[in-house]
């Protein structure tokens, strides 16, 4: 193990957006509340404010953010605060930062800017002394493509190690993605049939039934695709799929992500199904002839010993009827049907509910009471809980903090993601129309190719939809 070393100040540039508005105070406020932030927590913009400025917006973003705030903490938190106003393509805003960081020597800069503002931003940290024994923390969008995300991470190297650099996916620090990799590895059941001898396929749902909400600009340069598929989607296959980390140091976990996401495959144009929802092109900021998609469903293959042949089917979109994000791993039905037609219907299977409530689940099939030898489906909930205890935010913030990398996507695992969905954008199969509401274009069943079709997620945990055709063997 390597000696822990924490941050000793936190550096919000972006302090009087909406990231750290909507979703970085928030998260401070808990970790102070949890005793887990202690240190000076300077905001950076370029708004012309003061101190009390930056310390009404906290409070405003608490009131709007967090039901039942203690006042108590709330004045430990603003207590923490510092403002540094000024132009980031200026140094001498720098300047004034290292001053603002008194004693600190380990300070953590969060950029919660724009991605194109990171190359001037992490210049002027390291020759203004504020970079020096710093951390940095990006924002995703990561890079449009595999070749701006190969610039930014050379914007960030010229002046910052790897070591120090954590690239946020949210979904690394929700509760349910953790433990994806805690249950595959700290349990010795799953291993055994863990492989393609006994899953038939994979899916992996992402539903919002949001549309772009007010960020049809930012979203008609993005896409389903590169917003989630790029980055969500593709981590959470990789955590269900990677081969057991060497140990529970960061670099373990990210070597065999990375190892995982070079195994897969070229998709081909018959491997993607892109949809866009009616009324988007009339959404604020979208162009009215827009060909981007708001729904992409994807399949996917991982040429490995444990993976070949196994179906990866990975599906998003906006508009969708419920909000919600579930995995299910479809195991291959029994070799022989004894029960014949009175055999089960519907093959075993494991479901990971992500959000917005949390759960693992077993499906099986038992006896129906009575005399005659047929069945029931029923599902086993391993583990079920209402919603993360800890927001992703604050899991991951606090993990910079102590230095913990696990949780974050490296230079070659982002490269590597991008990789493949690099390709995928390059397909470009016309975007079907959808109505809002609905599951996306029907043409998307089309993409599985086993005994089921799409399962949807309920709007909670119980609830879902299976599609699985009955398959009697002939005789
Ligand atoms: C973001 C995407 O990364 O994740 C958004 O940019 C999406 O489009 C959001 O709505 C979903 O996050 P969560 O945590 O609500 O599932």
């Amino acid at each position: 193990m390597m000696e822990r070393q924490d941050c000793d100040a936190l550096v919000l540039f972006g302090a009087t957006g909406d990231l750290c508005y909507r979703k970085i105070i928030p998260a401070l406020y808990q970790l102070v509340r949890r005793g887990l932030l202690t240190v000076p927590v300077v905001g950076v913009a370029r708004q012309g404010w003061k101190l009390e400025q930056l310390a009404g917006r906290v409070r405003e973003s608490l009131a709007a953010f967090v039901p039942a705030a203690d006042p108590a903490v709330v004045a430990r938190l603003t207590g923490l605060l510092r403002y540094v106003d000024g132009d980031y393509n200026d140094l001498a805003t720098f300047k004034v930062l290292r001053q603002a960081l008194g004693t600190a020597q380990r300070p953590l800069h969060y950029l919660a800017i724009p991605p194109s503002m990171f190359p001037v931003v992490v210049a002027h940290l390291a020759n203004s002394g504020a970079g020096r024994g710093a951390r940095v923390v990006v924002e995703k969008p990561f890079g449009r493509d595999l070749a701006s995300a190969r610039e930014l991470n050379a914007a960030l190297h010229a002046h910052f190690p790897e070591s120090a650099i954590f690239r946020i996916d949210h979904y690394l620090g929700k509760e349910a993605v953790q433990n994806i990799l805690y249950f595959r590895f700290a349990n010795s059941f799953l291993e055994p049939i863990w492989n393609r001898n006994f899953v038939a396929s994979v899916q992996i749902t992402m539903a919002e039934t949001l549309g772009v909400a007010g960020r049809g600009k930012f979203y008609d340069e993005a896409g389903a695709i590169r917003d989630v598929i790029q980055n969500h989607l593709l981590q959470i296959m990789a955590l269900l799929t990677l081969e057991p980390p060497l140990n529970r140091e960061g670099e373990s976990l990210r070597d065999e992500k990375v190892k995982l996401l070079k195994a897969v495959r070229p998709a081909s144009v018959s491997q993607l199904v892109r949809g866009q929802f009616r009324g988007y092109r009339a959404e604020a900021g979208v162009a009215p002839d827009s060909q981007v998609e708001t729904y992409a469903a994807l399949a996917l293959q991982i040429d490995s010993w444990r993976w070949s042949g196994v179906p990866f089917y990975l599906r998003a979109g906006k508009s969708l009827p419920v909000t919600a994000t579930e995995v299910v791993v479809e195991l291959k039905a029994p070799p022989v049907n004894v029960f014949g037609d009175l055999g089960p219907d519907e093959p075993n299977y494991l479901r990971f509910r992500v959000g917005p409530d949390v759960a693992i689940a077993l499906g099986a099939s038992v006896k129906k009471p009575g005399p005659v030898m047929t069945g029931r489906e029923i599902e086993l909930f391993m583990a079920q809980q209402p919603g993360d205890d800890m927001d992703a935010y604050e899991v991951l913030i606090s993990s910079a903090m102590i230095g913990d990398t696990a949780h974050f996507a490296r230079q070659d695992e982002v490269e590597a993601a991008w990789a493949i969905v690099d390709p995928v954008l390059g397909l470009k199969p016309p975007v079907i129309e959808y109505a809002p509401a609905s599951w996306g274009p029907p043409e998307a069943e089309k993409l599985l190719t086993g005994r089921c079709g799409w399962h949807n997620p309920g709007a909670k945990a119980p609830d879902w939809l299976r599609s699985c055709r009955r398959v009697i063997p002939p005789g």
